[in-house]
């Protein structure tokens, strides 16, 4: 979680728009560097883009959901994205995605633990069914995964997590 005051907050913003350009064509590039900088999209972020910028909140929001790669809600430190494409799903892919679920208390609805920690995502064709059932952990593709497997994968980000 960044700790910052809405002064440093309102300062930040200005510095995007200095690099990226004060115009609706310089959104995008600004919405990705929010969201490499807080892995979501904060609405007082969002606020202040929307008055600096002199856009309706809710043209930023129509570009922000339009975007699959934009998150207006608090994503983990760790993405764990398991593919549940038709290669995937035949060979096992929907118990990797109920062993994760079950294991950290998430849900269909809740993809992400309360601490952060993790956001599962189910994901179409990664383009590796020859190593199916296949998942991306933090950007890194696995192939062939078993529970067995993910459950190392999993241990693996917890070792490597920092708060
Ligand atoms: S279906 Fe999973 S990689 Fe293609």
């Amino acid at each position: 979680m960044i700790e910052e005051t809405m002064e440093e907050q309102v300062k930040w913003v200005e510095g995007l728009l200095t690099q990226f350009g004060n115009s609706r064509t310089s959104l995008i590039p600004i919405l990705q560097a929010v969201q490499a900088k807080y892995r979501y999209l904060p609405q007082n972020v969002m606020t202040e883009i929307s008055t600096q910028l002199g856009l309706p909140l809710s043209s930023i929001y129509g570009v922000a959901t339009f975007y699959a790669q934009f998150s207006t809600e608090p994503k983990g430190r760790h993405i764990l994205q398991i593919c549940d494409g038709t290669a995937c799903h035949v060979r096992g892919a929907k118990e990797l995605i109920e062993r994760i679920r079950k294991d950290f208390g998430l849900s269909e609805e809740k993809n992400t633990t309360d601490d952060k920690f993790l956001t599962l995502e189910t994901v179409a064709c990664i383009g590796a069914c020859a190593m199916a059932p296949a998942l991306i952990a933090d950007g890194h593709i696995y192939g062939q995964v078993k529970v067995d497997k993910l459950l190392e994968i999993v241990k693996e980000l917890k070792e490597g997590d920092v708060q």
